[in-house]
């Protein structure tokens, strides 16, 4: 299969630059017009006005696919950064509870939330987590998704955190997989403290974080990012760097979910850790966004989880003001984000976070492939860039992100082939 193409009639080409983009510059994308662009042997090598096509100096190839954008806008392939796609079961009726006025927290407290899964995932086989993960990936495709990130931490013991990791792995797999999707595993044992360990959160984790168990991770390349859940219900900041710390030394990337429920100094050990991002922070201080400003960690915001819950959004704009380097990810997961669309997660941030169209473009895309360590090859209109690419069926990305709800991804592009047509 050729992995050459021409993308004409392209009626805006958002030219979104290589992440990480810090905030205050986020909202400054170049359009071009009536563009067009040139794939060669899978990576973007030309794009412009569509009239200087002819002046490009591109060779033409024999059987090199042409796409016909008819008008429609074409952005960079999107990149779902922070997801819990691989899971077993429903937590449904949590979904009732906290209608009905129990908070995330208290559920959680009293026996259900996270656990819940971990008890689906623990009696799945790791056949049945693959089999239940692939329709997922495949819808997410289908909306414009190109690379996604999973994490693991339903299994919370050394076996099922495992067999998590070798089901990322097989969906990872080109040749078992969801050949179309870049799929990017994340460690993430320090979930929360299983039954079994109660009250006895450290000897859990010197399980789960036992160097030969690392050590597997390592040699069996099973993930390239750990993450922890430093949180009140969860793991403490002195816990979460002790993990961080003995994960980073098997090759992993430090990761955490911070400052989600409560604040308790997570964005700022995600910048002493050099952490490639720090995600949720709806409850994030001021001396968490100087850590993380020093560090360099991508603020991964996830507002189909606050909407999903009913809660508070986290304060993008102070972090977009901050010049903070902002993405934005669906958290996809049974118990806080059941969301798996990330186009109707930008939606979400532009209504609820206030940010601009082009601004949550750029958090999808170029941000996000930051926040996974790829911007050098991901998320951006760039020549040299690979060729992950969307053709939508509205004539720019603002009138896209104003139809939340409606598809609009006609074609979806993955190294210069088309892998998914409406
Ligand atoms: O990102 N915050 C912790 N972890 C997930 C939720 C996991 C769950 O409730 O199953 C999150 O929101
Ligand atoms: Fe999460």
């Amino acid at each position: 299969l050729s992995h050459d193409l021409t993308i004409r009639n392209i009626g805006e080409l958002p030219v979104v630059p290589p992440g990480p983009v810090p905030g205050r510059r986020m909202r400054d994308v170049p359009l071009i017009p009536h563009a067009a662009l040139v794939v060669r042997d899978g990576r973007i090598a030309w794009f412009g006005p569509e009239a200087d096509l002819p002046r490009s100096g591109i060779a033409p190839v024999a059987d090199e696919a042409v796409c016909d954008a008819a008008g429609g806008c074409v952005i960079p392939g999107l990149i779902d950064c922070h997801t819990h796609t691989v899971f077993a079961g429903s937590r449904e009726r949590e979904f009732v509870q906290r209608i009905e006025g129990r908070s995330y927290a208290e559920i959680a407290e009293s026996g259900g939330g996270i656990r819940v899964t971990v008890d689906a995932v623990r009696a799945a086989t790791l056949d049945q987590l693959v089999a239940l993960a692939r329709p997922r990936l495949a819808r997410m495709l289908r909306g414009g998704v190109t690379t996604v990130e999973i994490k693991s931490g339903y299994g919370l013991s050394v076996e099922a955190e495992l067999k998590m990791l070798q089901a990322i792995r097989r969906l990872a797999d080109a040749a078992t997989g969801a050949a179309d999707m870049e799929i990017v595993a994340t460690y993430l044992a320090a979930h929360t403290t299983p039954r079994e360990f109660a009250d006895r959160p450290d000897n859990y984790l010197a399980t789960v974080f036992d160097e030969a168990v690392l050590a597997r991770i390592r040699d069996e390349k099973l993930a390239e990012f750990c993450d922890v859940f430093t949180e009140r219900t969860a793991f403490n900041v002195a816990q979460s760097r002790r993990v961080l710390l003995a994960a980073q030394r098997f090759g992993m990337t430090p990761k955490l979910h911070a400052d989600q429920i409560t604040q308790i100094g997570a964005s700022r050990l995600a910048g002493e850790v050099a952490a490639a991002s720090a995600d949720h922070l709806e409850h994030i201080d001021d001396a968490g966004i100087a850590a993380m400003k020093q560090s360099g960690a991508v603020a991964v915001l996830l507002p189909a989880c606050s909407f999903f819950l009913g809660v508070a959004q986290a304060p993008a704009r102070r972090m977009l003001d901050a010049d903070l380097p902002v993405a934005v990810a669906t958290d996809y997961n049974p118990g806080s984000s059941m969301v798996e669309s990330l186009p109707l997660t930008m939606a979400i941030a532009c209504t609820q976070m206030r940010m601009t169209p082009t601004e949550v473009l750029v958090a999808a895309t170029a941000n996000a492939a930051a926040a996974l360590r790829r911007a050098d090859r991901l998320g951006a209109i760039a020549v040299g860039h690979q060729a992950d690419l969307v053709v939508l069926d509205v004539p720019g990305h603002t009138r896209w992100l104003y139809e939340p709800g409606r598809s609009c991804v006609r074609t979806v592009i993955k190294r210069g082939r088309i892998v998914s047509e409406a």
